[in-house]
Formats: structure tokens, C-alpha cells, sequence
């Protein structure tokens, strides 16, 4: 007989997630969101929030007090960070190198934004000088850039760009859901305006959370449309014609629930409040250096690995995010009948690619509790045995040890 739903317990399989995020959260993330719930206004949660900005001013490494969790996965930091900053009209520069810009184009102009992109082919990534090159030509009020696009598994330099906005007068947003974490990332030296990322990548936890840090400038232009929602707002408070056009994603009133006023806005995700702060914890605890230089290790040792057993990687390899690894499929051997085989035979999840690189190129993670040498060595092997049995000639072995000659150096 079949058990009736109600009687079968949530019960996942052990996967080791090797793909480019979510990956295998970190127990002790998922310790920290098995925790009781106490309310939102009660003094402990509002400590627990303070000490989570706190902590995750270290992350972003920032002294910007607007630094806080939007609840929803990192699209939703996006979407706040956008919505808030672009008023119908503004003109947006999106420089585009893969799927995530995209995204941002398309969030931006769902803002009402008046969108210019430049475009690099995918595998590339664009230099300082032709960045402000465009901002010369479009002159926008807001440069919105990805950090590490996934879908190419490249790094955009970002240092030289809060310098050339400054120049120009443009506010510079970026998307850090991949990167952060795993890659040199710092907002204030770098001058970024406002950075937005997610739990599920080098952060080490599930989705469901997305970090946020905004400079005091850019945390003006947002402050100048601030509208209290009616049934909340203090006499003297009106609708104002530039109110910010979401509610949910309204960094104004957020900024206000999460300052000293409190304001009721959305009824905080406690859960997932306790997963972002001991993601944070985990990371500030190891120091951020550190943790950017083990997914430095990890990442090399796949690389490594995957370069010994006889498989080409893809894109600029110069500019390769620490934490994933574009493969290319070799000939003859049928990408996703692979990816199924990792999974079936291993359960070990490897990743896909998007729009033109799906079926073309893995994605192989290394990222926040999987940035380990034994998840890498076990990918390596169970890689090398599917590619053997789908007839890639290689030679027994050479992936592990290619990745072992790098732990050894
Ligand atoms: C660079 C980047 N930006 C945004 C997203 C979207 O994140 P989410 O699916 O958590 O909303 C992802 C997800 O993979 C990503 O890699």
C-alpha cells in the first residue's frame, strides 16, 4: 500500500551539491535555523539583528551602517537595491558578460529605467577603461554590474570602477551573490555604493536570505523618497509622488525597520535571520582573507585536477572566479547523461550551463562548506570513472593527482 503523504517525513538524499550554488550547507548554518523563534520586536531579536549587521559589515567590509538582510533569495536583494535606487527615467549602464546581466538589465527596465548595455562575449570580461568609456558616452546615473557572473564562471574586476562612478558622478551598484566570500570583495576600498548577495555560494547556507550594504550617498537618494505606508506612518507623514514603486522591496521604510524607529514593514524571516548571522559568524570567525584563500586553494586544485585528467576549461582563465569552474564537455560524451551519472552512481551534483553554454560546459563548484580537499578529490574521482565508462580517454587517476600536486605545493 502507499504511505498517504501525511505519514512520510521530509527525508532528502545525501547529496554532495558540487554545482555553482546552492552547495551542501554548512551544519552548523543549519543548526542555527532549527533554533526557537522569539518575536520580532522582542529585545533579543533586535540585538540578533544588530549583531548581524555588524557581522556582515565585516563581510562586505564596510563601515556603511546600511547594512542588513532583505528576506527572499539574492534576486530579492536585487530587485530592492534596484527598484530603490532607479526612479522611472533614470538612465542605467549594464555592462553584460553573461546570464546575470542580463538579469540586472531586465530588473532595471521592468524599474522604468532608461537602459543602455555594452556587451562582451561570454568567456571575456571587460576592461576598466572600456567601462568608462561607455559611462562617457551614456552618461547614467546608476552603473549596474554583476561581480562573478556564474554562467560564465568569470570575475568582472571591480577596483578600478568606484573611482572612474566618482569621476562621473554615477552610483555604482554590484551584484555579489556568487563571490562573496570566496573572492576579494571590499566595498568601501573599492567604492562601491551598494552591494547586494545571497546565502547559497561561498556564504555557506541555504537561499532565502540576500545581504545588503548601502553607502551613505547612495542611502540618500533612497532616503529622498522615503513614504511611510498609511497605518504605520506618524502624523505629519504623507504619500510622496517619488515613493519607491514596491512596497515589499522599499529600502526606505526596510532602512527603517531595521534602524531605531522599528518600523513595522514586513514580518521578519527569523529563520532564516539566524541561518545569514551564522553564515557571517563562520566566515568573520575563519577572517575573511582566510576564507578567500581556501576557496583560492580548492578552487586551483580543481582546476588542476580537471586540466591533468585532459579536459579544457572555459573562459578567461586570468579572471576565473575562485569558487567555479566552467568544463568544457569533451566530444562524444553526452553532458547531461553525465551530469545524470554523477548524480545516480555518486550523488554528487555538478552543474549545468545556461543559453548558449548549455550542454557545451559543466559548472563544478567549490564553494563555502564544500571548498574542502575531500569534496574536490571525491569529484575528481567520480568524474574521471563516468568520463572512463562514456569512453574519454584519460589516463587512471591523473585528476586526483593533479589536484594532490597542488595541495602539496
Ligand atoms: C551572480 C548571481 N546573481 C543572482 C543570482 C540569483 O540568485 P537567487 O536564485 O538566489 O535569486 C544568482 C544565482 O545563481 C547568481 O549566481
Amino acid at each position: 500500500m502507499t504511505p498517504s503523504i501525511a505519514a512520510l517525513p521530509i527525508d532528502p538524499p545525501a547529496r554532495l551539491l558540487m554545482g555553482p550554488g546552492p552547495i551542501s550547507a554548512d551544519p552548523r548554518v543549519l543548526r542555527a535555523m532549527s533554533a526557537r523563534l522569539v518575536g520580532q520586536f522582542d529585545p533579543w531579536m533586535t540585538d540578533a539583528m544588530s549583531e548581524t549587521q555588524a557581522l556582515y559589515r565585516d563581510v562586505f567590509q564596510t563601515a556603511n551602517d546600511a547594512t542588513l538582510l532583505i528576506d527572499g533569495t539574492s534576486r530579492a536583494g536585487i530587485e530592492a537595491a534596484l527598484v530603490s535606487l532607479i526612479e522611472p527615467g533614470d538612465r542605467v549602464l549594464v555592462p553584460v558578460f553573461g546570464r546575470f546581466g542580463h538579469l540586472l538589465r531586465e530588473i532595471a527596465e521592468r524599474c522604468g529605467a532608461d537602459v543602455h548595455v555594452v556587451e562582451r562575449e561570454w568567456g571575456t570580461v571587460f576592461t576598466a577603461s572600456e567601462i568608462e568609456a561607455a559611462i562617457r558616452e551614456t552618461t547614467p546615473k546608476i552603473l549596474a554590474i554583476v561581480h562573478g557572473d556564474t554562467s560564465t564562471t568569470l570575475a568582472q574586476p571591480l577596483d578600478e570602477l568606484g573611482a572612474i562612478c566618482e569621476r562621473h558622478g554615477v552610483i555604482l551598484y554590484t551584484d555579489v551573490t556568487a563571490s562573496l566570500g570566496g573572492n576579494t570583495f571590499r566595498t568601501d576600498a573599492w567604492g562601491v555604493d551598494v552591494a547586494t548577495a545571497g546565502l547559497q555560494k561561498c556564504l555557506g547556507g541555504p537561499s532565502g536570505s540576500s545581504p545588503i550594504t548601502i553607502s551613505d550617498r547612495a542611502r540618500a537618494l533612497i532616503e529622498a523618497r522615503t513614504s511611510i505606508e498609511a497605518g504605520i506612518r506618524a502624523d505629519g507623514e504623507e504619500t510622496q509622488e517619488r515613493r519607491i514603486r514596491s512596497n515589499y522591496f522599499d529600502l526606505a521604510q526596510i532602512l527603517e525597520y531595521w534602524g531605531p524607529r522599528r518600523l513595522n514593514h514586513h514580518t521578519e524571516a527569523t529563520t532564516m535571520l539566524y541561518g545569514a548571522r551564522e553564515c557571517a559568524r563562520l566566515l568573520v570567525e575563519e577572517g575573511i582573507d582566510a576564507a578567500v584563500a581556501r576557496h583560492a586553494l580548492h578552487g586551483s586544485a580543481m582546476a588542476a585536477g580537471l586540466t591533468a585528467m585532459g579536459l579544457e576549461l572555459y573562459g578567461d582563465r586570468s579572471v576565473r572566479m575562485n569558487n567555479v569552474v566552467g568544463v568544457v564537455v569533451p566530444d562524444g560524451i553526452p553532458a547531461d547523461g553525465a551530469r545524470t551519472a554523477m548524480l545516480d552512481d555518486f550523488a554528487i551534483e555538478i552543474g549545468t550551463s545556461f543559453g548558449p553554454l548549455h550542454g557545451k560546459v559543466w559548472r563544478i563548484g567549490t564553494m563555502g562548506y564544500n571548498a574542502r580537499k575531500d569534496a574536490v578529490l571525491t569529484t575528481l574521482a567520480a568524474l574521471e570513472n563516468v568520463l572512463a565508462r562514456g569512453g574519454f580517454a584519460l589516463t587512471a587517476g591523473a585528476g586526483v593527482a593533479g589536484a594532490l600536486e597542488v595541495y602539496a605545493a
